[in-house]
């Protein structure tokens, strides 16, 4: 083993994937990229921590609307989403969004006023449920309402954040479901 800096600590776990974050805020639709996410609890309710700045346009709306969508992009678009996390909402027209921007189709969520992302793989809608680390850490923590899938897409493979602008695409899947006896009810 070899020591590595302390600062890099988040290129050696850093999650994935890669999600797309839309807000609705003031009449206008926004969607931002983050990489720092977790799953909290399966649920009921299914809860999702996400680290979202200050420093994006995207904080204000969520804070202020309570309510986001987590939008699961494949490969495909991992062009786009790094585009989309190099520029903000605070910087467009007032008659364009990055939606238009970067020709992303929105669609009517069900439970929120944030649109879904029709290009995705998968669309989570959420409401936001616990706001005591925002302040000290971003980390708003969101229950998912609704959750919706696109099994049809071609291209179904996630990919992830090695925290340097390089990515890892998702590979082949490895079947453990017969030595996972003590967790067999989250293999339906
Ligand atoms: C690959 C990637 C991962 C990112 N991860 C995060 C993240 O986890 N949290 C965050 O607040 N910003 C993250 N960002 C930065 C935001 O996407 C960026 O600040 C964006 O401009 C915010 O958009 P907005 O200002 O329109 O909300 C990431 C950007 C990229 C390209």
């Amino acid at each position: 083993m070899q020591n590595f800096p302390i600062a890099k600590t988040h290129r050696l776990i850093e999650p994935g994937p890669v999600l797309l974050v839309t807000t609705f805020h003031k009449d206008r639709a926004n969607i931002m990229t983050i990489g720092f996410h977790m799953m909290i609890q399966h649920g009921p309710p299914p809860l999702i921590g996400c680290i979202i700045g200050p420093w994006d346009h995207s904080y204000e709306a969520l804070r202020k609307t309570g309510e986001c969508v987590l939008a699961v992009p494949g490969v495909d678009l991992a062009e786009k989403a790094v585009d989309i996390g190099n520029c903000s909402g605070s910087d467009m027209d007032s008659d364009t969004d990055k939606f238009e921007k970067f020709h992303l189709t929105q669609l009517p969520a069900k439970r929120v006023k944030a649109p879904l992302v029709k290009e995705c793989l998968a669309n989570i809608e959420c409401r936001v449920a616990d706001t005591h680390l925002v302040n000290a850490y971003s980390l708003f923590i969101l229950e998912a309402v609704h959750a919706h899938i696109n099994p049809e897409r071609k291209e179904q493979r996630t990919f992830h954040h090695r925290g340097d602008g390089t990515f890892t695409v998702d590979g082949r899947i490895l079947n453990l479901q017969e030595r996972m006896v003590k967790w067999k009810m989250f293999q339906d």
